[in-house]
């Protein structure tokens, strides 16, 4: 499969009432992207109307994807996909007696999500959540893919304006800046892997750890936000205990409420930097997910890690999948999303303190994340490719 020219729109646009002679496997990400690092053979001609026509629908079709991204906030917050998850094609009238909500506002909403290809609909009169987009929309319990539960409200535009003057000063936001919402978003985008992947698939890979688990170790996960990986082990390794370091009040907080929701002894939250994790504390896991390159100073949470860790022990990095040349960053065909995240997020709190490291969303690339290894004192570095579709995770080793 190959992704379009996105700066030209398609000559002809297909028929969306003929579906597609195979429906894609909701499990396999784009084979590939076209190849972004190759220029074009002539640069495009400043006073031709029609090159000028498809900058600006590339423009706007970023402004699309704000709004569509609104009515997915919406449909999740309203369970409207829940609503349709099964339910065959129904109308606005069926959908609102069903929800108690008001039919001329769901026709709108449901319009809006067949015109951007998220529901089917022959006529603009019925509409269906197919079972690939259940689990994409849906089923947040049971879908490694399932994605709604990423999309929010717009910015606060307070944030905005924080965000528009560290521009001007070079410090950023702390993640706490982005208040409850941020870790709420955040525990949803994360959460199916987590969840689904972590115990199964990725513990299994690594070596000695299952066993040790199950035996009963210590464990930290370290940056562990709203914990979703450290209660999803502390319930599958009843024998093992469980220590999270946050820096963020509010992450700590929804922490500590899941863990008491899921009623689990074997976890304790610490609302503590990842640089002051005890010294010989004895862990045989320590995890450290998505949250390196939030990092102020990663090197020295590594450091901390080392000398916390125990000599047979593992220390599992989930980084974003990224590459040490802009030409291999170009092949992710999420990369524009990845640098929003990182302007709105991730650079932004790796720089949020004098001299902040600043490695932000695509910093950690596996030769950063070996370098930063051995530096700490760590010998051995082994990367895993678990096919999650945004990252890799590197097993680092004394
Ligand atoms: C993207 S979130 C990931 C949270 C969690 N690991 C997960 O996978 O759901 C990054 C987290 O790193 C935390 N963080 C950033 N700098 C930190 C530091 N120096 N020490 C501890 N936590 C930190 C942030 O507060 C945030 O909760």
């Amino acid at each position: 499969m190959t992704t379009p020219d996105p700066t030209t729109p398609p000559a002809t646009t297909p028929d969306p009432t003929t579906p597609p002679a195979t429906a894609p496997d909701p499990t396999t990400p784009p084979a590939t992207t076209p190849d972004p690092t190759t220029p074009p053979a002539t640069a495009p001609d400043p006073a031709d109307p029609e090159a000028v026509a498809r900058f600006a629908f590339l423009v706007w079709s970023y402004k699309q994807g704000e709004m569509v991204s609104l009515l997915v906030h919406l449909g999740d917050r309203l369970g409207l996909y829940r609503a349709l998850d099964g339910a065959g094609p129904v109308t606005p009238d069926e959908l609102a007696g069903r929800l108690g909500l008001h039919p001329r506002w769901l026709r709108e909403w449901l319009r809006g999500n067949a015109a951007a290809d998220l529901l089917a609909s022959d006529d603009g009169e019925r509409f269906e959540l197919t079972p690939v987009g259940a689990q994409v929309l849906a089923r947040e319990e049971e879908s490694l893919r399932f994605a709604a539960g990423a999309f929010g409200p717009p910015a606060d535009p307070a944030l905005v304006d924080d965000l528009a003057e560290a521009f001007r000063t070079g410090v950023g936001l702390a993640y706490d800046r982005q208040g409850e919402q941020g870790v709420h978003r955040t525990e949803r985008m994360l959460g199916p892997w987590a969840r689904l992947a972590l115990v199964p698939t990725i513990v299994p890979a690594l070596d000695g750890v299952a066993d040790r688990l199950l035996a009963g170790t210590l464990v930290a996960d370290v940056g562990c936000g709203a914990g979703v990986a450290l209660t999803a082990l502390a319930e599958a390794y009843p024998a093992s205990t469980f220590h999270g370091y946050e820096l963020s009040r509010h992450a700590v907080d929804r922490a500590r409420t899941r863990v008491a929701e899921l009623g689990l002894p074997n976890v304790e939250i610490f609302h503590r930097r990842a640089e002051e994790v005890p010294e010989g504390a004895g862990y045989s896991l320590v995890l450290t997910f998505d949250c390196l390159h939030d990092m102020t100073r990663p090197d020295l949470a590594a450091a901390a890690i080392r000398r916390s860790l125990r000599a047979e022990g593992t220390w599992l990095v989930k980084e974003i999948r990224c590459d040490d040349s802009w030409a291999g960053n170009r092949r992710n065909p999420m990369l524009a999303m990845f640098l929003g995240f990182s302007i709105t997020s991730c650079m932004s709190s790796a720089l949020s303190e004098p001299g902040g490291a600043g490695l932000g969303t695509i910093g950690v690339t596996p030769s950063v994340a070996e370098h930063l290894a051995r530096q700490a004192g760590f010998g051995r570095f082994r990367v895993h490719d678990f096919e999650d579709p945004a990252n890799l995770y590197y097993e680092i080793r004394p």
